[in-house]
Parts: structure tokens; sequence; C-alpha cells
């Protein structure tokens, strides 16, 4: 971990009682969500503030997402309109955060076509952020820092998003090179945080009332394996569930292929432990999940899935798919297609391949277009779209415990929440409610949500 102090120290003296606001944007999955709560946490020190309108802000950070092409182009569309910006207010810092910046011909493109930008950083060097602010500040046209460091999380004090739900990440970096996937190469090995860390963490957040704690790792399911002697992602789970209070804990993202039974048996002995699991299969057909390299079959998908269901019928399980992966055949979509119906998710999260460049599946053959593709997609929202229409179903005239979230956006006097099996709920209530418990009693359901009467008391 770099000492930081002098640059912030440095900081604070030359923007002395200047006004100085920051907007910080964070693209793609919470884990990198929880490192932009991080870099506002060090701008705080800086004495930053911080702003929703990019308009009013003397620094912008953009902290971006690689996983996805679309990701990337969202990104230098807005690269590219802030150069006017810059050019009504010279003074203005701009930089770019995140796994795009991991990408050796990102980040050159970013120092060659686009000017406006100061300051480069990479994912594991964000401890480096005050240095490359100060940089920028004493008048340096560009600065970039993307070696590797630390993981910066012990040190790190957070800005967080919300009062009630905390994202605390167990592990950084994925070891499992899914032929499709950039993440393993921008974001490097696993690293597990230490459970006592981990454990303190999660025991402050709790005094401080906050009530849903999100865990998070590429693959939580390979959790303490590169610690020696370090307890299991089961065992962590009965740890954390061990801590007084009253709070939901979840988890993301767990490999099918390291799902265990001691995963599945604390899921259900722990009170705490949401009765909801993200299982992402990416595809129904063994073949594609070979050509993948997800190191799992239909099978043994199935299996795991078998043996939730034959512990509860209702449980809930969501999922993430890929369409259109390089020469994905008819037959191998409509297995995926029969998984969706046989295993009945309550929600899935689809995407239509994307080639990464450098990673195996860029250079397979691939003879599907991409108007097929999109067909498929569409087909695959229509099938969920019937299952989570008649699964859903099964929650009406039960009462869910419900985490009031945020005012709904359907219907005014109405909240929105969440209930332990990841479903949304919509209820008539009052905004004091929001970042509570309540219990709901479910009246209507809908295929992406249930509603229901709050129920008194
Ligand atoms: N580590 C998690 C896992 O293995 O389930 C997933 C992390 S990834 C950030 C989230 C999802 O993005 C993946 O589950 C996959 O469905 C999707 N994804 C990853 N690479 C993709 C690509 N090249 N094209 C389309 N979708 C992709
Ligand atoms: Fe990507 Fe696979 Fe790692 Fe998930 S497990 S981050 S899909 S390489
Ligand atoms: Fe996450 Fe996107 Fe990076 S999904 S790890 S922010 S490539």
């Amino acid at each position: 971990m770099r000492d930081n102090t002098a640059a912030i120290n440095e900081i604070i003296g030359l923007l002395g009682d200047k006004q100085r606001k920051a907007y910080v944007r964070s693209f793609g999955c919470q884990l990198n969500v929880s490192d932009g709560e991080k870099i506002k946490g060090l701008l705080m020190k800086m004495g930053y503030s911080f702003t929703e309108d990019e308009h009013e802000a003397d620094l912008i950070i953009l902290n971006t997402c690689a996983v996805r092409e679309s990701a990337e182009d969202r990104v230098f569309g807005i690269v590219g309109s802030m150069k006017k910006f810059k050019e009504l207010k010279p003074s203005l810092i701009i930089g770019i955060a995140g796994c795009m910046t991991a990408q050796s011909h990102i980040a050159e493109k970013i120092k060659r076509s686009y000017p406006q930008v100061d300051i480069v950083l990479g994912t594991s060097a964000i401890s480096a952020l005050p240095e490359l602010l100060l940089k920028a500040l004493q008048g340096a046209k560009f600065s970039a820092d993307i070696s590797e460091y630390d993981d910066f999380s012990e040190a790190a004090e957070q800005v967080r998003e919300s009062s009630f739900k905390a994202s605390v990440p167990i592990m950084f970096g994925c070891n499992n090179f899914c032929t499709y996937c950039i993440v393993p190469h921008v974001r490097g090995r696993e690293r597990s945080r230490r459970p006592e860390d981990i454990i303190s963490e999660v025991s402050r957040l709790v005094h401080s009332g906050y009530k849903e704690i999100m865990l998070l790792g590429q693959n939580v399911n390979s959790y303490g394996r590169d610690l020696e002697g370090c307890i299991s992602f089961p065992q962590l789970l009965r740890e954390l569930d061990a801590i007084e209070g009253d709070f939901w804990i979840r988890f993301m993202s767990s490999h099918p292929k390291d799902a265990s039974k001691e995963l599945i048996d604390a899921i259900f002995e722990c009170g705490k432990v949401a009765k909801h699991l993200h299982l992402p299969v990416q595809s129904g057909s063994s073949d594609v999940l070979r050509r993948m390299n997800r190191h799992y079959d239909i099978e043994k998908y199935l299996s795991i899935v078998r043996d939730i269901y034959s512990r509860d019928p209702d449980f809930s399980l969501t999922t993430d798919l890929i369409v259109g992966f390089p020469d994905e055949s008819g037959e191998d979509f409509g297995r995926t297609l029969d998984l969706i119906r046989e295993v009945r998710y309550d929600n899935i999260y689809s995407f239509i391949y994307s080639k990464r460049s450098g990673t195996p599946a860029a250079v397979m053959a691939d003879s599907i277009s991409d108007e097929e593709k999109g067909r498929r997609m569409r087909e695959l929202l229509e099938v969920q779209r019937e299952v989570s229409t008649e699964h859903y179903k099964r929650f009406v005239g039960r009462t869910m415990r419900v985490l009031a979230d945020d005012v709904s956006k359907k219907r005014q006097g109405w909240l929105t929440g969440k209930s332990s099996e990841f479903i949304i709920v919509e209820f008539e209530g009052d905004s004091s409610l929001i970042g509570q418990f309540v219990d709901v009693e479910i009246t209507g359901s809908m295929n992406w949500a249930v509603t229901g009467k709050l129920k008194k008391g």
C-alpha cells in the first residue's frame, strides 16, 4: 500500500478554500461501483464535495467497464462530448479509471485521441490518484498510472452510495479465464481479503445501521484458496451470520463449478443469508459450456438446482446468459430455452456475445449473423417473460419481508423494495420507511415484480 499522505496534504494546501466539486461515475459491475466509492473516499480526504451534475464539476472521473464493446463505446461517447466542457472551463480535470484502462490499446487510444483527458488510473492503482491529481493541478497535460500496487481495500475510506445497503468485496480478480471474458485480463488473479478484515468491516456496517450486506467477488466460491489456512466461503458465511443484528447477507457471483453442498447447506442453515442464489449458467448447451471453458456441464448444473429445490421448491434462482457465442447452433440455443423452462428462473441477465480482443473466443470462427443473434435474444426474453409471469404467482397470498429501497417510479405514493428472494415488491407506503424492513402481504404478480399491502405493526 503506497503512502499518499504527502500528495493529499499538498493538494489541500494548493487548493486552500477554493471550491472543488467532483463528479464520479462508475459503470459495470458492483465491484467497480465499490472502487468508485473508494475513489470518492480519497477525494473527500482532499476536500472535494460531490455533484451529480457533470456541468458544475471541477473534476470528472469516469470509472469504466470493459466487459462488452457497447460499454466501452458508451464511455468513448461521453469522453468525446466532454471536450466542450473543457473548452468552457479550462481548469476542469478529466480522469479515466477502471477496467478499460487496463487494456494497453485502450490506454493508448485515450492518450492519442482524447487530449481532454488529464489522468488515467489503472484498476490496481487507485491509491495513486492523489499524486496524479496533484500533477494535473500543477499543469501536467497527461499523467497515467496503470501499474499494480495492491487492492487498497483495508486502508480505504469509502463514500457509500446508500446508508442501508453496502457492498463488501471479499476478493479481487479472477482465475477462471472463461474464453469470452476480459475480466481476468483487466483485474488480474484472485486475491482474497483476510476473513478478520471482512468480519470487522461487516460488524462495523451492521452496527452503524446497514441492513443489507452484499459480498462481492467474481467467484466467491473460491474465496480463501489463495491464502494459507484461510476459511472457505461457506465458513465465512457462517461467521458473518453469527454477527448480532437485524440484517441480510447476499453474495455474487457464485461459479457453478465450485458451488458445493457446503455452500447450499450454509444458505439454508444461516438465518441472515438471503434465500436467493445467483448462479450464472451462460448457456444451456454442454458443448458451448466446454468451448466457454466453464468447467461444468448441464448435468452438473442441474444437480445443484435439484439439490436446492429438494430442500425448498420455491427457492429463488437467477442467472446470467450469453446469446450468440461463436458458432452457437440453433440446437444449442434451443437447449438454453429448455433450461430456462426447466429451472424457472425468477430473473435472468442476458447479453449478446461481444468479441473482446485478447480472449480465446475472439479468434473462434463464427458463422451466426448479428440479425440471428438479435432474433435469439428476443426469443429468449419472451420465454423468460412467460416463465417469470407464471413463477411469480407462487408469492401471491404470502407475506414477504421486504427491505424498502426507494419510492416507486411507477405509482405515486408507493414504495419499491426487494424481498429476501431478490424479488421486486411494490406497495403503498410512506417514504419514511425507506431503509427499513417491512412485512408486505402479496396480492398481485407481474413478470418483473409482485405487488402487495403493507402489514401494520
Ligand atoms: N464472474 C461472474 C461469473 O462468472 O458469473 C460474472 C462476471 S461478468 C462481469 C458478468 C456477466 O457478463 C457474465 O456472467 C457474462 O454473462 C457476461 N459477459 C462476460 N463477458 C462477456 C462477453 N464477452 N460478451 C457478452 N457477455 C459477457
Ligand atoms: Fe469472467 Fe468467467 Fe471470471 Fe466470471 S468467472 S469474471 S465470466 S472469467
Ligand atoms: Fe466489472 Fe466490467 Fe470490470 S463487469 S470487473 S467493471 S470489466
